[in-house]
Formats: C-alpha cells, sequence, structure tokens
C-alpha cells in the first residue's frame, strides 16, 4: 500500500462515481479521520462498498452533536431533530424523561444537552462535530435521561451517548425498566420503527443492509409497536407528562388514534423543512 496520501479530488471522485451525493463533505471527513494513507483506503472500500458513512467513522452529527454509532446501530435522521425541538419546548427542570426506542440515544443525548445549557448560560452549547455531551457544567443536571433498546449494539452506543451515569436499559419496550418510574415519566420520547414490513425492500440500501431490521421493521401497517408503546405509555407518564412519538405524515393519523384510544389526547406537528411527522399526546382531563 502506498504512504501517498490520495488527494481530496481523487477521493471525491471514487466516491462520485459510488453514486455518493454529498461526495465532497464526505471526502473532507473521511480524509480527516484516516491516521494513514491504508487507513483511508480501507474506509474509502468500505464506503464504496456502501456501508453508511457513520458506520465508518463511527459517529454521527445530530442537533449540533457528535453522537456514537457501532456498526449495525440505526443512524440518527436530520428529521428526528423535531422530536428533540418539541421534547425541549415541554421539559422543565428536574423532569423526568426516557428515550424508548433509543438506538444511539441521539435524542436524549440532545435533549440533555439543550436542557443543560439553558440551565447554566455559562454552558456553551456543543459546536458541530464536538463532544458527544454538553460539558459537565458546573450548574446541576436540569433533567435525568433514561433510555432503553431491545438491541445490545444500541443500548451499547447509548452508554457511550448520555452523560454519566447513563441510565440504560437493555429489553423489550418497558420491560427493563425501574419499577419505580412508573408514574414519573415527565417527557416519554419515541422514534420507534415505523417502517411497514412491505417497503423495506424499497429503502436506500444503506438502511436496508447496513440497519438491523428490528430498526426499521414496523409490522403490517408499521404502527405495530408504536401500538405497543402508546398502550403501555399511561402507566409510565407523571399526571402531567406528555408522549412525544415520531411517524410519517401519513402514518399521522393512524398514530393518533392510537394515542386517543388509550386515553391521551393527540396533537400532530409537522415541519416541511425537516420533513419530519411528530404526534404529542398528554392525558385527557378527568
Ligand atoms: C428507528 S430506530 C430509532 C433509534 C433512535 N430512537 C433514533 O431516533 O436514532 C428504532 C429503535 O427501536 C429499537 N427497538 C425495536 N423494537 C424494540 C422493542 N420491542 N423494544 C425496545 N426497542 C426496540 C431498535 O433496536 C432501534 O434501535
Amino acid at each position: 500500500m502506498s504512504d501517498i496520501p490520495l488527494p481530496f479530488d481523487a477521493v471525491v471522485t471514487r466516491l462520485r462515481a459510488a453514486g455518493c451525493v454529498f461526495a465532497e463533505d464526505e471526502a473532507a471527513l473521511l480524509l480527516e479521520a484516516a491516521d494513514s494513507p491504508a487507513e483511508l483506503e480501507r474506509m474509502l472500500a468500505l464506503r464504496v462498498d456502501g456501508l453508511p458513512l457513520e458506520h465508518i467513522l463511527g459517529w454521527a452529527e445530530f442537533a449540533g452533536l457528535r453522537i456514537a454509532v457501532d456498526p449495525g446501530v440505526f443512524v440518527p435522521r436530520r428529521r428526528t431533530e423535531l422530536l428533540v425541538k418539541e421534547s425541549v419546548r415541554l421539559v422543565h427542570p428536574g423532569a423526568v424523561v426516557l428515550d424508548l426506542c433509543c438506538g444511539s440515544a441521539a435524542v436524549g443525548a440532545a435533549i440533555a444537552a439543550a436542557t443543560r445549557a439553558a440551565v447554566d448560560d455559562d454552558t456553551p452549547r456543543p459546536a458541530p462535530n464536538g463532544p458527544a455531551t454538553a460539558p459537565t457544567a458546573a450548574g446541576a443536571e436540569s433533567v435525568t435521561v433514561y433510555a432503553a433498546d431491545i438491541d445490545p449494539a444500541a443500548a451499547r452506543s447509548a452508554r457511550r451517548n448520555l452523560p454519566d451515569p447513563a441510565h440504560v436499559f437493555e429489553g423489550d419496550l418497558y420491560a427493563s425498566l425501574p419499577h419505580d418510574l412508573r408514574g414519573r415519566i415527565d417527557i416519554l420520547v419515541v422514534n420507534a420503527p415505523y417502517v411497514p414490513s412491505d417497503a423495506i425492500a424499497t429503502m436506500p440500501p444503506e438502511a436496508r443492509l447496513h440497519e438491523a431490521r428490528l430498526a426499521l421493521d414496523g409490522g403490517d401497517d408499521g404502527l405495530d409497536v408504536q401500538r405497543r408503546v402508546i398502550t403501555d405509555a399511561p402507566g409510565w407518564l407523571s399526571a402531567t407528562g406528555h408522549l412525544l412519538i415520531e411517524t410519517s405524515e401519513a402514518q399521522a393519523p393512524g398514530t393518533a388514534a392510537l394515542f386517543t384510544a388509550a386515553g391521551l389526547s393527540p396533537r400532530i406537528v409537522h415541519d416541511d423543512d425537516l420533513d419530519a411527522t411528530v404526534v404529542i399526546g398528554a392525558r385527557r382531563p378527568a
């Protein structure tokens, strides 16, 4: 293997030939990440082979944070920043937050960072590609974030992304959570799998081939996991707690109907720029 580094343009050309739309950006990141020409070649070969850039780098940028993402773990999507934004609007100091179906816990980490920065004006928001969580400020942590996922690889990534001590649980939905969390969750924030099983075949190969099927497949109508999350949510929410679930624009009425059936009042929030949809609900007044 040559010791002469590949020039930027050559890296761009190879990435472009492999169909990478953001070839210049990706080339810059790969050149920055590679310790040696051999390492760059290895990374380039993986990328040309279709591995998601984030799995090669070991991190994804999300809500201004650098989120660790291990191989196979769902890469947090830009659209999910709407879930963070809406959660931060509802959160209060001392709130208990649960990031359920957390994957890398990008959502929980971003809520923790945003609320901590708001609590302590001296705490700078992490710069893009900065540390995974906001620097520990002198001020107390403003919220406590719990996270849970059924996939051990996701739980491992989540432990790296949440502030210490990371409260990450591994199991089916609520099954692994401490019982004393019941009735105490102020923000129950969920991006569960919601792709209908039949639509998985139409997803880009990066997702279809390199993210766990468990992270994508929402069953026949895409709502199987959401249905279970929503049905049990009222037992875990505090009296004034909110459930926030990402869904697609087309599935939002179905998601909202599940909220209503569970005794929660839903509203649908859509963001055109992010192409993102979130259903938010609180208990209906008695
Ligand atoms: C679409 S990914 C989203 C991950 C993360 N919330 C995010 O936005 O980046 C869905 C996640 O749900 C997890 N999951 C699927 N079924 C689950 C279950 N029954 N219990 C807990 N987690 C589950 C998957 O392992 C995956 O990490």
